[in-house]
Protein backbone atom coordinates (compact mmCIF):
# COMPACT_ATOMS: atom_id res chain seq x y z
CA UNK A 1 0.00 0.00 0.00
CA UNK A 2 2.87 1.74 -0.04
CA UNK A 3 2.35 3.88 -3.09
CA UNK A 4 -1.02 4.79 -2.32
CA UNK A 5 -1.27 8.33 -3.11
CA UNK A 6 -2.25 10.36 0.55
CA UNK A 7 -5.57 12.20 0.21
CA UNK A 8 -4.30 14.98 1.82
CA UNK A 9 -2.53 15.61 -1.29
CA UNK A 10 -5.40 16.83 -3.36
CA UNK A 11 -5.05 19.87 -1.30
CA UNK A 12 -1.27 20.16 0.09
CA UNK A 13 -0.03 18.43 -2.93
CA UNK A 14 -1.89 20.90 -5.47
CA UNK A 15 0.03 23.60 -7.57
CA UNK A 16 -1.14 27.05 -9.01
CA UNK A 17 -3.98 28.84 -6.86
CA UNK A 18 -5.35 25.90 -5.48
CA UNK A 19 -2.61 25.06 -4.06
CA UNK A 20 -1.59 28.38 -2.85
CA UNK A 21 -4.88 28.51 -1.08
CA UNK A 22 -4.81 25.45 0.89
CA UNK A 23 -1.26 26.31 2.38
CA UNK A 24 -1.39 29.35 2.71
CA UNK A 25 -3.64 29.85 5.46
CA UNK A 26 -2.21 27.11 7.23
CA UNK A 27 1.22 28.69 7.31
CA UNK A 28 -0.15 31.60 9.68
CA UNK A 29 0.02 29.09 12.27
CA UNK A 30 4.02 29.00 12.39
CA UNK A 31 3.79 25.72 10.14
CA UNK A 32 7.33 25.19 7.85
CA UNK A 33 6.49 24.79 4.23
CA UNK A 34 7.90 21.15 4.92
CA UNK A 35 5.43 19.77 6.81
CA UNK A 36 2.95 19.90 3.44
CA UNK A 37 5.36 17.65 1.39
CA UNK A 38 3.71 14.22 1.35
CA UNK A 39 3.18 13.76 5.30
CA UNK A 40 0.45 12.02 6.31
CA UNK A 41 -1.92 14.77 7.67
CA UNK A 42 -3.53 13.26 10.87
CA UNK A 43 -6.78 14.79 12.49
CA UNK A 44 -7.04 14.57 16.03
CA UNK A 45 -11.46 15.12 16.28
CA UNK A 46 -11.18 16.62 20.03
CA UNK A 47 -14.27 16.66 22.13
CA UNK A 48 -13.09 19.19 24.56
CA UNK A 49 -15.32 20.97 26.20
CA UNK A 50 -15.78 22.63 29.74
CA UNK A 51 -19.36 22.03 29.21
CA UNK A 52 -18.33 18.34 29.13
CA UNK A 53 -16.69 18.30 32.43
CA UNK A 54 -15.18 14.62 31.61
CA UNK A 55 -13.67 15.76 28.85
CA UNK A 56 -12.12 18.97 30.17
CA UNK A 57 -8.56 17.26 29.82
CA UNK A 58 -8.55 16.80 25.89
CA UNK A 59 -6.85 19.47 25.10
CA UNK A 60 -3.90 18.33 27.00
CA UNK A 61 -4.43 14.94 26.00
CA UNK A 62 -4.40 16.15 22.39
CA UNK A 63 -0.82 17.44 22.79
CA UNK A 64 0.39 13.67 24.07
CA UNK A 65 -1.32 12.52 20.58
CA UNK A 66 0.15 15.66 18.65
CA UNK A 67 3.90 14.36 20.22
CA UNK A 68 3.21 11.09 18.87
CA UNK A 69 2.10 12.06 15.51
CA UNK A 70 5.23 14.35 15.06
CA UNK A 71 7.56 11.50 16.21
CA UNK A 72 6.26 8.87 13.66
CA UNK A 73 6.67 11.85 10.79
CA UNK A 74 2.89 13.04 10.25
CA UNK A 75 1.35 16.20 10.57
CA UNK A 76 -1.24 16.89 13.23
CA UNK A 77 -4.19 18.43 13.33
CA UNK A 78 -6.34 18.90 15.75
CA UNK A 79 -10.00 20.12 15.13
CA UNK A 80 -13.27 20.74 17.29
CA UNK A 81 -16.86 18.69 16.65
CA UNK A 82 -19.70 19.35 19.22
CA UNK A 83 -18.97 17.84 22.38
CA UNK A 84 -21.46 15.81 24.50
CA UNK A 85 -21.44 16.37 28.07
CA UNK A 86 -23.71 14.00 30.03
CA UNK A 87 -24.49 15.78 32.90
CA UNK A 88 -25.81 19.25 31.95
CA UNK A 89 -27.50 18.86 28.88
CA UNK A 90 -30.89 18.75 28.53
CA UNK A 91 -33.25 17.39 28.03
CA UNK A 92 -30.63 14.52 26.85
CA UNK A 93 -27.40 13.97 25.51
CA UNK A 94 -28.69 11.47 23.67
CA UNK A 95 -30.94 13.64 21.05
CA UNK A 96 -27.78 15.35 19.70
CA UNK A 97 -25.89 11.95 19.17
CA UNK A 98 -26.54 11.56 15.49
CA UNK A 99 -26.08 15.18 15.43
CA UNK A 100 -22.25 14.79 16.66
CA UNK A 101 -21.65 12.05 14.67
CA UNK A 102 -23.09 14.23 11.19
CA UNK A 103 -20.33 16.69 12.31
CA UNK A 104 -17.57 14.46 12.83
CA UNK A 105 -18.35 12.90 9.50
CA UNK A 106 -18.44 15.76 7.47
CA UNK A 107 -15.27 17.68 9.23
CA UNK A 108 -13.53 14.28 8.79
CA UNK A 109 -14.47 13.77 4.94
CA UNK A 110 -14.27 17.85 3.96
CA UNK A 111 -11.01 18.28 5.09
CA UNK A 112 -7.46 17.03 3.59
CA UNK A 113 -7.13 14.08 6.25
CA UNK A 114 -5.43 10.96 5.98
CA UNK A 115 -5.86 9.54 9.11
CA UNK A 116 -7.97 10.62 12.26
CA UNK A 117 -7.79 10.30 15.75
CA UNK A 118 -10.76 10.03 18.15
CA UNK A 119 -10.54 11.69 21.88
CA UNK A 120 -13.60 10.41 23.61
CA UNK A 121 -14.51 10.20 26.99
CA UNK A 122 -18.35 10.94 28.19
CA UNK A 123 -20.96 8.70 27.27
CA UNK A 124 -22.76 9.97 23.91
CA UNK A 125 -18.96 11.49 22.91
CA UNK A 126 -17.80 7.74 21.82
CA UNK A 127 -20.21 6.35 19.65
CA UNK A 128 -21.31 9.39 18.30
CA UNK A 129 -17.19 10.04 16.82
CA UNK A 130 -17.11 5.99 15.79
CA UNK A 131 -20.19 6.42 14.34
CA UNK A 132 -19.45 9.83 11.68
CA UNK A 133 -15.93 8.13 11.11
CA UNK A 134 -17.59 4.75 10.22
CA UNK A 135 -19.30 6.95 6.97
CA UNK A 136 -16.02 7.89 6.07
CA UNK A 137 -14.00 5.04 6.58
CA UNK A 138 -10.63 6.28 6.47
CA UNK A 139 -7.62 4.90 8.79
CA UNK A 140 -8.79 5.59 12.17
CA UNK A 141 -7.71 5.30 16.15
CA UNK A 142 -9.96 6.08 19.19
CA UNK A 143 -7.87 7.15 22.04
CA UNK A 144 -10.35 7.39 25.14
CA UNK A 145 -9.95 9.59 27.99
CA UNK A 146 -10.29 7.33 31.05
CA UNK A 147 -12.12 7.52 33.76
CA UNK A 148 -12.07 9.67 37.22
CA UNK A 149 -9.89 8.39 40.25
CA UNK A 150 -11.95 6.82 42.46
CA UNK A 151 -14.09 9.18 44.86
CA UNK A 152 -13.22 9.21 48.68
CA UNK A 153 -16.05 10.87 51.21
CA UNK A 154 -16.30 9.52 54.74
CA UNK A 155 -13.43 7.05 54.34
CA UNK A 156 -15.57 5.26 52.22
CA UNK A 157 -15.03 4.76 48.21
CA UNK A 158 -17.90 6.36 45.59
CA UNK A 159 -18.31 6.94 42.30
CA UNK A 160 -21.70 8.24 39.97
CA UNK A 161 -23.55 4.68 41.42
CA UNK A 162 -23.36 6.29 44.53
CA UNK A 163 -25.54 9.41 43.54
CA UNK A 164 -28.66 7.42 43.27
CA UNK A 165 -27.92 6.04 47.02
CA UNK A 166 -27.34 9.62 48.01
CA UNK A 167 -30.52 10.47 46.62
CA UNK A 168 -32.49 8.28 48.14
CA UNK A 169 -30.76 8.63 51.54
CA UNK A 170 -31.68 12.28 51.53
CA UNK A 171 -35.34 11.38 50.11
CA UNK A 172 -35.45 9.04 52.94
CA UNK A 173 -34.19 11.87 55.58
CA UNK A 174 -31.02 9.97 56.25
CA UNK A 175 -28.63 12.31 54.75
CA UNK A 176 -28.54 16.38 54.94
CA UNK A 177 -28.06 19.01 52.35
CA UNK A 178 -24.86 19.59 53.54
CA UNK A 179 -23.54 16.16 53.36
CA UNK A 180 -24.87 15.90 49.88
CA UNK A 181 -22.80 19.51 49.08
CA UNK A 182 -19.65 17.79 50.78
CA UNK A 183 -20.09 14.48 49.11
CA UNK A 184 -20.15 16.31 45.32
CA UNK A 185 -17.01 17.29 45.51
CA UNK A 186 -15.67 14.08 47.48
CA UNK A 187 -16.81 12.08 44.18
CA UNK A 188 -15.61 14.22 41.13
CA UNK A 189 -11.94 14.57 42.26
CA UNK A 190 -9.74 14.07 39.67
CA UNK A 191 -9.82 14.67 35.70
CA UNK A 192 -11.89 11.79 33.82
CA UNK A 193 -15.22 10.21 33.05
CA UNK A 194 -17.69 7.94 35.42
CA UNK A 195 -15.31 5.88 37.55
CA UNK A 196 -17.94 2.82 37.31
CA UNK A 197 -19.00 0.37 34.47
CA UNK A 198 -21.32 3.18 33.60
CA UNK A 199 -22.35 4.01 29.64
CA UNK A 200 -18.43 6.01 29.03
CA UNK A 201 -16.66 2.90 30.61
CA UNK A 202 -18.71 0.56 28.68
CA UNK A 203 -17.82 2.79 25.22
CA UNK A 204 -14.27 3.06 26.06
CA UNK A 205 -14.79 -1.12 26.52
CA UNK A 206 -16.38 -1.55 23.42
CA UNK A 207 -13.99 0.69 21.34
CA UNK A 208 -10.75 -1.57 22.56
CA UNK A 209 -12.96 -5.13 22.27
CA UNK A 210 -13.66 -3.69 18.80
CA UNK A 211 -10.13 -3.65 18.40
CA UNK A 212 -10.18 0.30 17.74
CA UNK A 213 -7.98 1.19 20.36
CA UNK A 214 -4.25 0.26 21.68
CA UNK A 215 -4.29 -2.57 24.26
CA UNK A 216 -5.23 -1.59 27.69
CA UNK A 217 -6.76 2.06 26.34
CA UNK A 218 -10.37 1.52 28.16
CA UNK A 219 -9.08 1.17 32.14
CA UNK A 220 -6.09 3.61 32.31
CA UNK A 221 -7.48 6.42 34.91
CA UNK A 222 -7.26 9.96 33.41
CA UNK A 223 -5.03 11.17 36.11
CA UNK A 224 -2.10 8.35 35.39
CA UNK A 225 0.38 9.87 33.67
CA UNK A 226 0.15 5.89 31.10
CA UNK A 227 -3.25 7.69 30.05
CA UNK A 228 -0.33 10.24 27.91
CA UNK A 229 1.88 7.75 27.11
CA UNK A 230 -1.29 5.56 25.45
CA UNK A 231 -2.19 8.97 23.61
CA UNK A 232 1.48 9.26 22.33
CA UNK A 233 1.66 5.62 21.32
CA UNK A 234 -1.77 5.98 19.54
CA UNK A 235 -0.90 9.25 17.71
CA UNK A 236 2.76 7.32 16.88
CA UNK A 237 0.47 4.21 15.55
CA UNK A 238 -2.27 6.47 13.20
CA UNK A 239 0.84 7.02 11.03
CA UNK A 240 1.26 3.82 10.23
CA UNK A 241 -2.00 2.90 9.88
CA UNK A 242 -2.16 5.63 6.89
CA UNK A 243 1.06 3.96 5.46
CA UNK A 244 -0.49 0.39 6.23
CA UNK A 245 -4.20 1.75 4.62
CA UNK A 246 -5.74 0.09 7.58
CA UNK A 247 -9.10 1.12 7.80
CA UNK A 248 -12.53 1.16 9.97
CA UNK A 249 -13.85 -1.61 7.52
CA UNK A 250 -11.24 -3.63 7.89
CA UNK A 251 -11.28 -3.60 11.61
CA UNK A 252 -15.02 -3.54 12.33
CA UNK A 253 -15.69 -7.03 11.23
CA UNK A 254 -18.83 -9.14 12.37
CA UNK A 255 -16.39 -10.94 14.38
CA UNK A 256 -15.33 -7.68 16.20
CA UNK A 257 -18.52 -6.91 17.27
CA UNK A 258 -19.44 -10.17 18.59
CA UNK A 259 -16.26 -9.63 20.34
CA UNK A 260 -17.25 -6.81 21.74
CA UNK A 261 -20.75 -8.16 22.66
CA UNK A 262 -19.28 -11.03 24.71
CA UNK A 263 -16.61 -8.73 26.71
CA UNK A 264 -19.41 -6.44 27.64
CA UNK A 265 -21.37 -9.01 28.60
CA UNK A 266 -18.48 -9.94 30.76
CA UNK A 267 -17.77 -6.83 32.78
CA UNK A 268 -21.49 -6.06 32.95
CA UNK A 269 -21.79 -3.40 30.34
CA UNK A 270 -24.54 -0.77 30.28
CA UNK A 271 -27.49 -1.43 28.80
CA UNK A 272 -26.91 1.64 26.23
CA UNK A 273 -24.20 -0.52 24.55
CA UNK A 274 -26.54 -1.85 22.50
CA UNK A 275 -28.13 1.04 21.16
CA UNK A 276 -24.64 2.28 20.18
CA UNK A 277 -23.51 -0.76 19.20
CA UNK A 278 -26.43 -1.27 16.61
CA UNK A 279 -26.02 2.34 15.28
CA UNK A 280 -21.93 1.55 14.26
CA UNK A 281 -22.92 -1.58 12.75
CA UNK A 282 -25.42 0.03 10.54
CA UNK A 283 -23.07 2.71 9.99
CA UNK A 284 -19.92 0.50 8.89
CA UNK A 285 -22.76 -2.21 7.01
CA UNK A 286 -22.32 -5.32 9.45
CA UNK A 287 -25.19 -7.04 9.96
CA UNK A 288 -26.60 -6.91 13.80
CA UNK A 289 -29.90 -7.43 15.83
CA UNK A 290 -30.79 -6.85 18.72
CA UNK A 291 -31.50 -10.60 19.21
CA UNK A 292 -27.85 -10.99 19.15
CA UNK A 293 -27.14 -9.12 22.12
CA UNK A 294 -28.98 -11.93 24.33
CA UNK A 295 -25.77 -12.22 26.27
CA UNK A 296 -27.21 -13.90 29.40
CA UNK A 297 -28.71 -16.81 27.11
CA UNK A 298 -24.78 -17.91 25.73
CA UNK A 299 -23.21 -18.89 29.41
CA UNK A 300 -20.64 -15.80 29.73
CA UNK A 301 -20.13 -14.83 33.04
CA UNK A 302 -19.88 -11.97 34.83
CA UNK A 303 -15.63 -11.79 35.63
CA UNK A 304 -16.00 -7.65 36.36
CA UNK A 305 -16.75 -7.16 39.93
CA UNK A 306 -17.28 -3.43 39.05
CA UNK A 307 -20.15 -0.97 40.55
CA UNK A 308 -22.95 -0.96 39.13
CA UNK A 309 -22.96 -4.43 39.56
CA UNK A 310 -20.17 -5.47 41.62
CA UNK A 311 -18.01 -3.41 44.53
CA UNK A 312 -15.03 -2.00 42.51
CA UNK A 313 -13.97 1.04 40.31
CA UNK A 314 -12.56 1.15 37.12
CA UNK A 315 -8.92 1.71 38.05
CA UNK A 316 -9.30 -1.80 40.05
CA UNK A 317 -9.80 -2.86 36.90
CA UNK A 318 -6.59 -1.41 35.25
CA UNK A 319 -4.64 -2.50 38.73
CA UNK A 320 -5.46 -5.89 38.14
CA UNK A 321 -4.76 -6.44 34.46
CA UNK A 322 -7.42 -4.27 32.80
CA UNK A 323 -9.30 -5.46 29.52
CA UNK A 324 -6.61 -7.25 28.43
CA UNK A 325 -6.70 -9.90 31.67
CA UNK A 326 -10.49 -9.80 31.18
CA UNK A 327 -10.27 -10.78 27.41
CA UNK A 328 -8.09 -13.33 28.50
CA UNK A 329 -10.33 -14.94 30.44
CA UNK A 330 -13.00 -14.96 27.82
CA UNK A 331 -10.13 -16.40 25.39
CA UNK A 332 -12.85 -19.36 24.09
CA UNK A 333 -15.71 -16.91 23.73
CA UNK A 334 -13.98 -14.64 21.82
CA UNK A 335 -12.44 -14.48 17.49
CA UNK A 336 -9.26 -14.36 18.51
CA UNK A 337 -8.01 -13.38 14.76
CA UNK A 338 -10.00 -10.58 14.07
CA UNK A 339 -7.41 -7.42 13.02
CA UNK A 340 -6.93 -4.25 15.58
CA UNK A 341 -5.87 -0.99 15.15
CA UNK A 342 -2.06 -2.37 15.69
CA UNK A 343 -2.20 -4.64 12.99
CA UNK A 344 -2.18 -7.82 15.24
CA UNK A 345 -5.06 -9.77 15.87
CA UNK A 346 -7.14 -9.51 19.40
CA UNK A 347 -5.36 -12.54 20.65
CA UNK A 348 -1.82 -11.12 20.55
CA UNK A 349 -3.07 -8.00 22.42
CA UNK A 350 -3.98 -10.19 25.34
CA UNK A 351 -2.46 -13.12 25.30
CA UNK A 352 0.40 -11.62 27.71
CA UNK A 353 -2.25 -10.00 30.04
CA UNK A 354 -1.80 -11.44 33.50
CA UNK A 355 -4.23 -10.64 36.34
CA UNK A 356 -2.95 -9.18 39.77
CA UNK A 357 -6.76 -9.16 41.79
CA UNK A 358 -9.10 -12.20 41.54
CA UNK A 359 -11.23 -10.06 43.76
CA UNK A 360 -12.08 -7.64 40.88
CA UNK A 361 -11.66 -10.05 37.55
CA UNK A 362 -12.76 -13.21 38.19
CA UNK A 363 -11.70 -16.34 35.96
CA UNK A 364 -13.92 -17.98 34.07
CA UNK A 365 -14.73 -21.20 36.24
CA UNK A 366 -15.04 -19.05 39.38
CA UNK A 367 -17.03 -16.10 38.06
CA UNK A 368 -18.04 -13.41 40.13
CA UNK A 369 -22.10 -13.71 39.21
CA UNK A 370 -22.84 -16.46 36.47
CA UNK A 371 -25.63 -13.95 35.41
CA UNK A 372 -24.14 -11.45 33.07
CA UNK A 373 -24.89 -9.37 30.15
CA UNK A 374 -28.32 -8.34 28.87
CA UNK A 375 -31.31 -10.23 28.22
CA UNK A 376 -33.44 -9.38 25.23
CA UNK A 377 -37.53 -9.83 26.00
CA UNK A 378 -40.16 -9.75 23.61
CA UNK A 379 -43.70 -9.77 24.50
CA UNK A 380 -46.59 -7.90 23.37
CA UNK A 381 -45.98 -5.31 25.49
CA UNK A 382 -42.64 -4.91 23.57
CA UNK A 383 -43.02 -6.85 19.79
CA UNK A 384 -39.49 -5.72 18.48
CA UNK A 385 -37.80 -6.07 21.80
CA UNK A 386 -36.96 -4.46 24.76
CA UNK A 387 -34.16 -5.33 28.01
CA UNK A 388 -32.81 -6.09 31.13
CA UNK A 389 -30.24 -6.53 32.87
CA UNK A 390 -30.16 -9.11 34.85
CA UNK A 391 -26.54 -8.64 36.81
CA UNK A 392 -28.16 -5.06 38.16
CA UNK A 393 -31.28 -6.39 38.97
CA UNK A 394 -33.25 -8.50 42.06
CA UNK A 395 -32.98 -12.15 41.76
CA UNK A 396 -36.35 -12.75 43.19
CA UNK A 397 -37.66 -10.18 40.53
CA UNK A 398 -36.83 -11.37 37.32
CA UNK A 399 -39.98 -13.63 37.22
CA UNK A 400 -42.64 -11.00 38.36
CA UNK A 401 -46.46 -10.52 37.80
CA UNK A 402 -47.75 -7.30 38.80
CA UNK A 403 -50.44 -4.53 38.68
CA UNK A 404 -49.64 -1.53 36.74
CA UNK A 405 -49.23 1.96 38.21
CA UNK A 406 -48.52 3.88 34.62
CA UNK A 407 -47.22 7.29 34.16
CA UNK A 408 -48.47 9.27 31.05
CA UNK A 409 -45.41 11.05 31.27
CA UNK A 410 -42.18 12.02 32.67
CA UNK A 411 -44.13 15.30 34.42
CA UNK A 412 -46.64 13.09 35.13
CA UNK A 413 -44.35 11.13 37.04
CA UNK A 414 -43.01 13.62 38.68
CA UNK A 415 -45.96 15.19 39.92
CA UNK A 416 -47.31 11.83 41.40
CA UNK A 417 -44.52 9.85 42.55
CA UNK A 418 -44.19 10.82 46.03
CA UNK A 419 -48.16 11.77 46.49
CA UNK A 420 -48.80 9.63 49.67
CA UNK A 421 -52.44 8.76 47.80
CA UNK A 422 -50.62 6.56 45.14
CA UNK A 423 -52.25 3.34 45.19
CA UNK A 424 -48.99 1.38 44.83
CA UNK A 425 -47.44 -0.89 46.59
CA UNK A 426 -43.77 -3.00 46.21
CA UNK A 427 -45.65 -5.71 43.76
CA UNK A 428 -46.51 -3.18 41.58
CA UNK A 429 -45.19 -2.90 38.20
CA UNK A 430 -44.66 1.03 37.18
CA UNK A 431 -44.79 2.14 34.22
CA UNK A 432 -43.57 5.37 32.15
CA UNK A 433 -44.17 6.19 29.11
CA UNK A 434 -43.61 9.08 26.31
CA UNK A 435 -39.37 8.65 27.18
CA UNK A 436 -38.54 7.14 23.77
CA UNK A 437 -36.65 8.67 20.93
CA UNK A 438 -39.32 10.57 19.06
CA UNK A 439 -41.34 11.38 22.82
CA UNK A 440 -38.92 12.88 24.92
CA UNK A 441 -37.63 13.44 22.23
CA UNK A 442 -34.11 11.93 22.50
CA UNK A 443 -34.26 8.76 24.74
CA UNK A 444 -33.57 10.05 28.46
CA UNK A 445 -31.77 7.95 31.00
CA UNK A 446 -35.07 8.06 33.18
CA UNK A 447 -35.87 4.40 33.22
CA UNK A 448 -34.55 3.57 36.66
CA UNK A 449 -37.52 5.46 38.07
CA UNK A 450 -37.43 6.30 42.07
CA UNK A 451 -39.35 4.47 44.57
CA UNK A 452 -41.91 6.04 45.67
CA UNK A 453 -41.22 7.76 48.84
CA UNK A 454 -43.48 5.89 51.00
CA UNK A 455 -42.20 2.27 49.86
CA UNK A 456 -38.96 3.76 50.15
CA UNK A 457 -39.66 4.83 53.86
CA UNK A 458 -41.05 1.27 54.16
CA UNK A 459 -37.52 -0.36 53.33
CA UNK A 460 -38.60 -1.27 49.31
CA UNK A 461 -35.09 -0.77 47.25
CA UNK A 462 -36.09 -2.56 44.09
CA UNK A 463 -39.64 -2.92 42.24
CA UNK A 464 -40.15 -3.60 38.35
CA UNK A 465 -39.85 -0.64 36.29
CA UNK A 466 -40.57 -0.18 32.57
CA UNK A 467 -40.07 2.38 29.90
CA UNK A 468 -39.67 3.44 26.70
CA UNK A 469 -36.16 4.74 27.60
CA UNK A 470 -33.23 4.12 28.53
CA UNK A 471 -31.21 4.18 32.10
CA UNK A 472 -27.90 5.11 33.44
CA UNK A 473 -24.98 3.05 32.76
CA UNK A 474 -24.33 3.87 36.19
CA UNK A 475 -27.82 2.89 37.40
CA UNK A 476 -29.28 -0.23 38.79
CA UNK A 477 -32.49 -2.20 39.61
CA UNK A 478 -35.24 -4.67 38.15
CA UNK A 479 -35.72 -2.22 34.92
CA UNK A 480 -37.00 -3.02 31.56
CA UNK A 481 -36.15 -0.32 29.10
CA UNK A 482 -35.63 0.46 25.65
CA UNK A 483 -39.56 -0.99 24.71
CA UNK A 484 -39.99 -0.88 21.14
CA UNK A 485 -42.37 0.30 19.78
CA UNK A 486 -42.46 3.30 21.96
CA UNK A 487 -45.11 4.88 22.55
CA UNK A 488 -45.34 8.13 20.86
CA UNK A 489 -44.46 5.62 17.63
CA UNK A 490 -48.18 3.93 18.79
CA UNK A 491 -46.51 0.71 20.73
CA UNK A 492 -48.84 -1.08 23.19
CA UNK A 493 -46.68 0.46 25.63
CA UNK A 494 -49.00 3.50 24.71
CA UNK A 495 -52.28 1.90 25.79
CA UNK A 496 -51.60 0.71 29.48
CA UNK A 497 -53.82 1.49 31.89
CA UNK A 498 -53.46 1.70 35.71
CA UNK A 499 -54.65 -1.91 37.28
CA UNK A 500 -53.52 -3.65 33.71
CA UNK A 501 -51.62 -7.17 34.71
CA UNK A 502 -47.89 -7.17 33.70
CA UNK A 503 -45.64 -10.32 33.70
CA UNK A 504 -42.40 -10.61 33.20
CA UNK A 505 -40.04 -13.44 32.82
CA UNK A 506 -36.29 -12.78 32.60
CA UNK A 507 -35.39 -16.85 32.11
CA UNK A 508 -38.18 -16.97 29.08
CA UNK A 509 -37.33 -13.45 27.89
CA UNK A 510 -40.96 -12.43 28.00
CA UNK A 511 -42.94 -9.28 28.62
CA UNK A 512 -46.25 -9.34 28.82
CA UNK A 513 -49.68 -7.63 29.55
CA UNK A 514 -52.54 -9.57 30.22
CA UNK A 515 -54.87 -8.57 27.35
CA UNK A 516 -56.47 -9.55 24.03
CA UNK A 517 -54.94 -8.68 20.93
CA UNK A 518 -58.50 -7.36 20.06
CA UNK A 519 -58.52 -5.07 23.51
CA UNK A 520 -54.96 -4.10 22.39
CA UNK A 521 -56.60 -3.15 19.22
CA UNK A 522 -59.39 -1.58 20.40
CA UNK A 523 -57.85 0.53 22.93
CA UNK A 524 -54.87 1.80 19.92
CA UNK A 525 -57.95 2.95 17.88
CA UNK A 526 -58.45 5.81 20.93
CA UNK A 527 -54.60 6.75 20.58
CA UNK A 528 -54.27 10.31 19.46
CA UNK A 529 -51.12 11.52 17.27
CA UNK A 530 -49.02 13.09 19.47
CA UNK A 531 -49.03 17.44 19.60
CA UNK A 532 -45.83 18.77 20.82
CA UNK A 533 -43.15 17.64 18.21
CA UNK A 534 -40.57 20.14 17.07
CA UNK A 535 -41.94 22.19 14.21
CA UNK A 536 -38.27 23.56 13.01
CA UNK A 537 -34.77 22.81 13.80
CA UNK A 538 -32.57 19.98 13.84
CA UNK A 539 -35.25 18.24 16.65
CA UNK A 540 -37.89 18.56 13.86
CA UNK A 541 -35.12 16.43 11.94
CA UNK A 542 -34.16 14.24 14.84
CA UNK A 543 -38.34 13.32 15.70
CA UNK A 544 -38.98 12.74 11.67
CA UNK A 545 -36.02 10.57 11.23
CA UNK A 546 -35.20 8.74 14.16
CA UNK A 547 -35.18 4.76 14.27
CA UNK A 548 -36.55 3.05 16.89
CA UNK A 549 -34.39 2.10 19.98
CA UNK A 550 -34.29 -1.49 18.84
CA UNK A 551 -32.63 -0.64 15.43
CA UNK A 552 -30.21 1.94 17.20
CA UNK A 553 -32.20 4.58 17.10
CA UNK A 554 -30.01 6.51 14.47
CA UNK A 555 -31.21 8.49 11.76
CA UNK A 556 -32.73 6.53 9.13
CA UNK A 557 -30.57 8.38 6.33
CA UNK A 558 -27.46 8.37 8.27
CA UNK A 559 -26.97 4.50 7.54
CA UNK A 560 -23.94 3.20 5.49
CA UNK A 561 -21.40 5.75 4.33
CA UNK A 562 -20.38 8.08 1.82
CA UNK A 563 -16.70 7.16 1.73
CA UNK A 564 -13.73 9.63 1.73
CA UNK A 565 -14.01 11.01 -1.70
CA UNK A 566 -14.84 14.38 -3.12
CA UNK A 567 -14.98 15.66 -6.68
CA UNK A 568 -15.30 19.20 -5.93
CA UNK A 569 -12.87 21.73 -5.27
CA UNK A 570 -14.01 24.70 -2.85
CA UNK A 571 -12.39 27.39 -5.35
FE1 LIG B 1 -19.58 11.89 31.66
FE2 LIG B 1 -20.60 9.96 33.38
S1 LIG B 1 -21.15 12.03 33.14
S2 LIG B 1 -19.13 9.82 31.85
MG1 LIG C 1 -24.34 8.05 31.73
Amino acid sequence: MKDKKLRSAEWFGRTGKDGFIYRSWMKNQGIPAHEFKGKPVIGICNTWSELTPCNAHFRELAESVKHGIYEAGGFPVEFPVMSLGETLIKPTAMLYRNLVSMDAEESIRANPLDGVVLLCGCDKTTPALIMGACSVDIPTIVVSGGAMLTGKYQGRDIATSDVWRFSEAERAGRMSEDEMNIAEACMSRSRGHCAVMGTASTMAVMAEALGLTLPDNAAIPAADSRRKVLAHLSGMRIVDMVKEDLKLSDVLTRQAFDNAIVTNAAIGGSTNFIIHLLAIAGRIGVELSIDDFNTSALGIPLLANLQPSGKYFMEDLYYAGGIPAVMKELDKFLYRDTITVNGKPMADNYKTAECYNRDVIASVETPFNKLAGISVLKGNICEHGAVIKPSAATPGLMKHAGRAVVFENIDDYKSRLDDPDLDIDETCVMVLKNVGPKGYPGMPEVGNMNIPKKLLEKGVHDMVRLSDGRMSGTGFGTVVLHVSPEASAGGTIAVLKDGDMISLDVFKGTLNVDLSDTEIAERKKQLTAPTDWATRGYVYLYQQHVEQAHLGADLDFLKGGSGSEIHKDSH
